[in-house]
């Protein structure tokens, strides 16, 4: 063992599963969690804690439990979410919504659950996931897109203002990899005749990003080295080429978007 304590949200599966089990062969403890963690339990060498990030009571509850297994926590992985798919004008408000209240507002509930003991114990690090499309946008993910750009703005913030308890603020924003969250997600149904070329192409273009996406181990890396760093940055990109994505995102934003749109047209 060495000592430190890491809560990891969603550790039933994809990325969460990974780090988790990464992490507890590298001797830490690990509490994980799951909205049914009783259907992963007896498989997993790690703990595994019930936690709905929709719902307020179970996130308001969730301290008082950890706290009940744990004496300290010194990184929280804020990883759990999932992934709305669909052009934006078709997607309905309400799924934008639970977009958002998954991926956005749970997790700064539980973050805010949490930050009484970081305090107290004046250090901690708070990690959260979220995604190339934190930085980027992409067509077929709006909301998706959108719930990640928050949490970039809200944990920038909240960086400056925890530095003073030595609680470290950290995002990871990685590619495309394969996981269970293409299949996980929800999907917008096609509504309107006008989009019915462009939807039939982005489709495709969505499909083929995920079959060919590879395996996440590069994601697992990425977090130990984030989980272990004294003083990290603020910003974790992951991927192959992500980082040209960024480049020219910053400084040539047309050429990326016309090579989206190139990849986009020739799909079928
Ligand atoms: N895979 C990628 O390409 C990629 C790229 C960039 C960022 N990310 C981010 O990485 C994180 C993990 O995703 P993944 O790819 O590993 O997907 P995944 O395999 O579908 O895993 C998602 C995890 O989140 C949990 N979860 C989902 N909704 C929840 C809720 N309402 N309350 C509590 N837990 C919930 C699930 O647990 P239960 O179902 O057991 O509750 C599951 O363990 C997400 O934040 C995702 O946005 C993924």
């Amino acid at each position: 063992m060495n000592g430190k304590t890491v809560l990891i949200t969603g550790a039933s599966s994809g990325i969460g599963l990974l780090v988790a089990s990464k992490l507890h062969e590298n001797g830490y403890k690990v509490i994980g969690t799951s909205r049914s963690p009783e259907k992963y339990q007896v498989k997993l060498p790690f703990k595994l804690l019930p936690l709905d990030l929709n719902d307020d009571r179970s996130i308001a509850s969730f301290g008082k439990q950890l706290f009940s297994h744990i004496s300290q926590l010194d990184v929280l992985i804020n990883n759990a979410g999932y992934l709305v798919n669909g052009l934006a004008e078709e997607t309905p408000i309400d799924l934008g919504k639970q977009q958002f209240e998954t991926n956005f507002w749970g997790t700064i509930k539980l973050t805010n659950e949490l930050l009484p003991y970081f305090r107290k114990q004046k250090h901690g690090k708070i990690i959260t996931i979220g995604s190339l499309l934190g930085l980027v946008g992409l067509p077929n993910v709006a909301y998706y897109a959108a719930s990640k750009h928050a949490l970039e703005g809200y944990f920038k913030s909240l960086r400056f203002e925890l530095n003073q308890f030595n609680i470290k603020v950290v995002m990871l924003e990685p590619m495309s990899f394969k996981t269970n969250i293409g299949e996980s997600g929800t999907i917008a149904a096609g509504s309107i005749t006008d989009y019915d070329a462009f939807r039939q192409k982005v489709t495709a273009y969505t499909k083929s990003a995920f079959d060919k996406a590879p395996e996440p181990a590069p994601v697992v890396a990425a977090l130990l080295q984030a989980v272990k760093e004294k003083n990290p940055k603020f910003g974790y990109p992951v991927g192959k080429g992500s980082s040209i994505v960024l480049l020219l995102q910053h400084f040539a934003y047309k050429v990326f978007e016309k090579s989206i749109l190139r990849s986009v047209n020739n799909s079928k």
